[in-house]
């Protein structure tokens, strides 16, 4: 694996993944969680964001200050689980765009199916963070990139809350450039997909499913 993936351990973030494991939490308290987790993690994620300086006056003098410039944000929620992140991004970047993109995965198989897709016409042109809680055989993520660099897309990350190694292998071998950011790197996948010890179905706990 190389340098391309920033595991964010921070002690908040920590904390809050323990309460997302447990199954005894509450899917009001996990969408809670989400939410938070999702600031958090947003925070590293968009630690480069390019400033500029402008003029302003404070009550006492004039100074220069840093407000942020550059290349307009478009958040990509993978449907369903990734909408879990999208409240807690958007309350950090509020003007960001959201695309989304459908994908199933097919439960024999486990290859990604797409079956929705909306991207803003300007994508190729924003700084592009896609996102799904979980980064599991990586084939979803994988199909997802494709289709954001189908859309000139060239400054683009992905954000996840767990992925397994496999996952990681598997993205990393098809977008090498394309940085990973994570809460945990968990064990392994189990025969069905799902990552072990991870959270479960992501999509179930955040909208109450299951
Ligand atoms: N999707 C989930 O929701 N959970 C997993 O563990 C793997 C994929």
């Amino acid at each position: 694996m190389n340098n391309n993936i920033h595991v964010i351990d921070h002690p908040l973030i920590k904390h809050k993944l323990t309460l997302l494991r447990d199954k005894r939490t509450s899917t009001k308290e996990f969408r809670d969680l989400m939410r938070e987790v999702s600031m958090l993690m947003g925070y590293e994620v968009m630690r480069d964001l390019s400033t500029e300086e402008v003029e302003i006056e404070t009550p006492l003098e004039t100074m220069k200050s840093q407000v942020l410039a550059g290349k307009k944000m478009c958040i990509v929620s993978i449907l369903r689980a990734g909408n879990g992140f999208l409240d807690g991004l958007l309350q950090l970047a509020p003007t960001a765009c959201v695309g989304h993109i459908g994908l199933y995965r097919d439960p024999d198989t486990l290859i990604p199916v797409e079956y929705y897709l909306k991207f803003p016409e300007d994508m190729g042109s924003r700084s592009v963070i896609v996102v799904d809680p979980m980064l599991a055989t990586g084939h979803t993520a994988v199909a997802a990139l494709d289709r954001v660099k189908d859309m000139d897309v060239t400054d683009v990350k992905f954000l996840c809350l767990l992925a397994s190694p496999e996952g990681l292998q598997v993205f990393q071998d098809a977008h090498p450039d394309v940085p990973v950011y994570t809460a945990s790197i968990d064990r392994e996948l189990n025969e069905h997909g799902y990552i072990l010890p991870g959270i479960g179905d992501a999509g179930d706990r955040i909208f109450g499913t299951k």
